[in-house]
């Protein structure tokens, strides 16, 4: 079990073993969980500083009680409270930062590619907690184990996502790893939410629910980012729930044992019915949340062996 980088940075670099690997762990990592067995020995003596640059409730709770879990000494900053407030430049905090020596560091960042210039300037390991619309790789990893225990595998699926893609690195990511693991991808939207140039990567494109819902197995819905939009991209939100938002009449069209994912948080009434979202039967949601903390254990757990490796004395095996 191994990652090749020292940083988690995108799906994009992630080779499809190292998924599958990653994923084994955090199933390993997820059952220790629900029977309240630690591991503080795995990141004992590490430190863990999680830097969330715009607001995040369960990404940034997820990732401190992963380090916890794991022994590692975690802090997470109020950059909102930092002196990026002062004129200080993200380079500069990022050098800051790394004076103090930390082993793992969990940033999330509203511009796309600013996890991986931080990565370039720092000697820890850099995890990506989403960066703009770019990428956002544990969320999707996440999503793979919970679709994986779900459906008994993560290939050959049809997994339908739905909704504002064009704001949303949840969707960027998953695309890029459902399609490493060989499933279907259909993305469905209104044409002002969908980005130009989509279906180069390899997905089915629909504006109608109905059609695209059409015998999926998997339902993966997206919170309308309206932090993002700069414009009318919607006629109103009544109007989007009429005709994109999930309730049970349009799952009825997907397979009768499709689930219902959503990553949070939600609009509830916006972009799925507050009902479905709720019900045990059809919803993940949930477990999506439980899934995320035995993921980042995983993840976490797999670059401090890279980092253990790379710092023990020539000759020596760790
Ligand atoms: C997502 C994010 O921040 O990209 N949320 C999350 O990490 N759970 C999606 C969103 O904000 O809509």
């Amino acid at each position: 079990m191994t990652l090749r980088t020292q940083h988690l940075l995108g799906i994009e670099q992630l080779h499809p073993d190292e998924i599958r690997s990653l994923l084994d762990l955090a199933d390993q990592y997820a059952e220790h969980n629900r029977r309240g067995e630690w591991h503080r020995d795995v990141l004992a003596g590490l430190t863990q500083i999680n830097m969330f640059f715009e607001s995040s409730t369960r990404t940034q709770a997820s990732f401190e009680l992963a380090g916890k879990r794991l022994g590692a000494d975690v802090m997470s900053m109020a950059m909102s409270q930092s002196s990026l407030n002062k004129g200080e430049t993200l380079i500069d905090t990022a050098l800051t930062l790394n004076a103090m020596r930390p082993d793992l560091l969990v940033v999330r960042h509203g511009q796309s590619g600013a996890v991986d210039l931080l990565a370039q300037k720092v000697n820890c390991a850099v995890l990506n907690a989403g960066d703009g619309r770019h990428e956002h790789p544990t969320q999707a990893l996440l999503d793979a184990l919970t679709i994986r225990r779900a459906k008994g595998r993560l290939h050959r699926l049809n997994v339908a996502i739905c909704g504002d893609i064009a704001h949303s690195r949840v969707a960027r990511s998953n695309i890029l790893l459902l399609g490493k693991m060989e499933n279907r991808v259909r993305l469905i939207g209104p044409p002002t939410l969908m980005p130009t140039g989509i279906a180069d990567f390899g997905v089915e494109v629909y504006d109608d629910m109905a059609k695209g819902l059409k015998d999926v197995d998997v339902v993966m819905m997206l919170r309308l980012q309206k932090e993002r939009m700069d414009g009318g991209f919607i006629p109103s939100e009544r109007e989007y729930f009429h005709r994109y938002g999930l309730d049970a009449a349009k799952l009825a069209h997907a397979k009768p044992d499709a689930i219902v994912m959503h990553p949070g948080p939600m609009n509830r009434g916006v972009e799925i019915d507050g009902t479905l979202a709720d019900d045990i039967n059809r919803s993940v949601i949930q477990t999506q949340v439980e899934m995320g903390v035995a993921v980042r254990m995983a993840a976490m757990d797999l670059l401090a062996r890279n980092l253990r490796a790379a710092r023990a004395p020539k000759g020596v095996t760790v």
